[in-house]
């Protein structure tokens, strides 16, 4: 059976952070809270406790984990060289949302690479993920909490929703401070390159490196409207999400007029909107399918509570759901990543 233990704050929860840390030393797996999403951690230097993230994950094998350190000297336990961009990201932003892809060294088991060369690095914030690298001593491999392909929780109870039964510990630190996955940027690449939108922002590191490039499948999703298949689609809740894209002004016309069209068809529908569009629609839409995520543009608010109310559509009647799409500048543009990824790039635009 899976335990979830309160632990606030680590000083006063030595005894659960020892019993964790032996746990991953054993072998074992323990979700913990980041100040990004929950992750589900095993000792990254062994190769048969990372087989069981995969195994409770449901995780493709050729899909690589990220490693989580506590200090800096643990990172040259696993990374065979930090080149000058890694250091300036490090000394700018570590420990924080952020993971570096760096050449890594053979004590790095190839299970957790899916045979890269490479291997991500990062070095939470979340004092309670640290207290815990710290008492395994080892680097923690830790993907996201959740069952694959489903959205990453953020809160101890969804991360119990899917690891109940699967796991034997999951440490609750409370809500995720960002509430999306850390930006992951290659290091190993001139330029820099970001794989993955996070709470570190594109211009954030613009500034700081002078340049930096955007993986061609980022920037290249948002010109297919529609992914040809499931396979592409990830963070999915469980009815099929068309995302509306647009800055606002003809948001809830937009919702209005989707919404009726899918009524129409017999559909229950659910939504993922700004407060505005929320109370725009209550006329048309009950409550219960009403999901707020936060006052339209207040993108820190919309990240820390997207996944949250994208979980809580599944516990809903509805059948087909539309979101509201935001800015894709600054923290906008890892919400509206999720976003097309959880509408399997099903998109349309609100002025259209
Ligand atoms: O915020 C986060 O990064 C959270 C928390 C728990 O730290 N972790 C997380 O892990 O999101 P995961 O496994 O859900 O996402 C890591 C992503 C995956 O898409 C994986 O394919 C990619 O990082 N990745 C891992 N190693 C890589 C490598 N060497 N090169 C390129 N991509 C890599
Ligand atoms: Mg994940």
């Amino acid at each position: 059976q899976t335990e979830l233990i309160q632990v606030s704050n680590p000083a006063a929860a030595q005894a659960t952070i020892a019993r964790a840390g032996d746990i991953l030393r054993r072998g074992g797996l323990v979700a913990f809270p980041t100040e990004t999403v929950y992750g589900l951690g095993a000792n990254g230097l062994d190769a048969a406790a990372c087989a069981r993230i995969y195994e409770a994950k449901g995780r493709p094998s050729d899909n690589p984990l990220i490693l989580h350190v506590a200090d800096r000297a643990m990172i040259d336990t696993i990374a065979a060289d930090v080149p000058p961009c890694a250091e300036k990201l490090l000394a700018a932003f570590c420990p924080g949302p952020i993971t570096l892809i760096l050449r890594r060294k053979a004590i790095v088991p190839d299970r957790i690479t899916g045979g890269l060369a490479t291997v991500g690095i990062r070095m939470p914030e979340n004092a309670i993920a640290r207290a815990m690298i710290r008492a395994a001593g080892v680097p923690i491999a830790a993907p996201s909490a959740n069952i694959s392909g489903r959205p990453s929780p953020t809160t101890a109870a969804s991360v119990l929703r899917d690891m109940q039964g699967r796991i034997p510990l999951i440490l609750d630190g409370g809500p995720c401070r960002f509430g999306v996955e850390s930006t992951i940027i290659d290091c190993t690449e001139t330029p820099a390159t970001i794989l993955r939108p996070g709470a570190i922002t594109r211009e954030m590191l613009e500034e700081l490196l002078g340049g930096v490039r955007l993986d061609p499948a980022l920037v290249g999703a948002h010109t297919v409207p529609k992914a040809p298949g499931m396979k592409y689609r990830h963070y999915a809740p469980k009815a099929p999400l068309t995302l509306i894209e647009g800055a606002g002004a003809h948001m809830d016309a937009a919702f209005r007029r989707q919404a009726r069209i899918l009524q129409q068809q017999g559909e229950t529908v659910g939504i993922l909107a700004s407060h505005e569009t929320c109370a725009a629609l209550a006329d048309l839409i009950p409550e219960n399918l009403r999901k707020d995520y936060g006052p339209r543009g207040d993108l820190p608010a919309i990240a820390a509570r997207i996944y949250e109310a994208l979980i809580s559509l599944d516990d809903t009647p509805a059948t087909a759901l539309l979101a509201e799409g935001t800015t894709e500048r600054g923290l906008g543009l890892a919400i509206m990543n999720r976003l097309h990824k959880a509408s399997g790039f099903h998109s349309l635009h609100s002025n259209d």
